[in-house]
């Protein structure tokens, strides 16, 4: 079986959401200490639902891929729904990652948590 499922290889050379979301609401930023590896997820949202995502990611082809796929999956989608975003579903949702890969697609749960977060922190200033 090959290391990297067909869906892998294609959010990796065809990456859905990649670049960045000028005056985005909320911006999550994470790196990985042991890879060395950098992911920043832009958010655009409206009445609680994510209506743009876009990403950024320094990083090995697994990130690359998760962040593809973790964009595309919580497009249209209500806050709530998006902080149930599991890294567990990225990764089923590209097939499967190799065991000693699944931290990458943690990276992209946790930029997306991130961003979140910073959408909060913005509203409250704005209140
Ligand atoms: Fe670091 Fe994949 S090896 S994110």
């Amino acid at each position: 079986m090959p290391l990297y499922s067909e869906k892998v290889m294609d959010h990796f050379r065809n990456p859905r959401n990649v670049g960045v979301i000028e005056n985005a609401d909320g911006i999550g930023e994470i790196g990985n200490a042991k890879c060395g590896d950098i992911m920043r997820v832009y958010l655009k949202i409206d009445n609680d639902i994510i209506t743009d995502a876009k990403f950024e990611t320094f990083g090995c082809g697994s990130a690359i891929a998760s962040s593809s796929m973790a964009t595309e999956m919580i497009k249209g989608k209500p806050i709530s729904e998006a902080l149930e975003l599991t890294n567990k579903a990225v990764s089923e949702a590209l097939d499967g990652l190799p065991d000693y890969k699944m931290h990458c697609s943690v990276l992209a749960e946790q930029a997306i948590k991130g961003a979140i977060e910073d959408y909060y922190k913005k509203e409250k200033q704005n209140e």
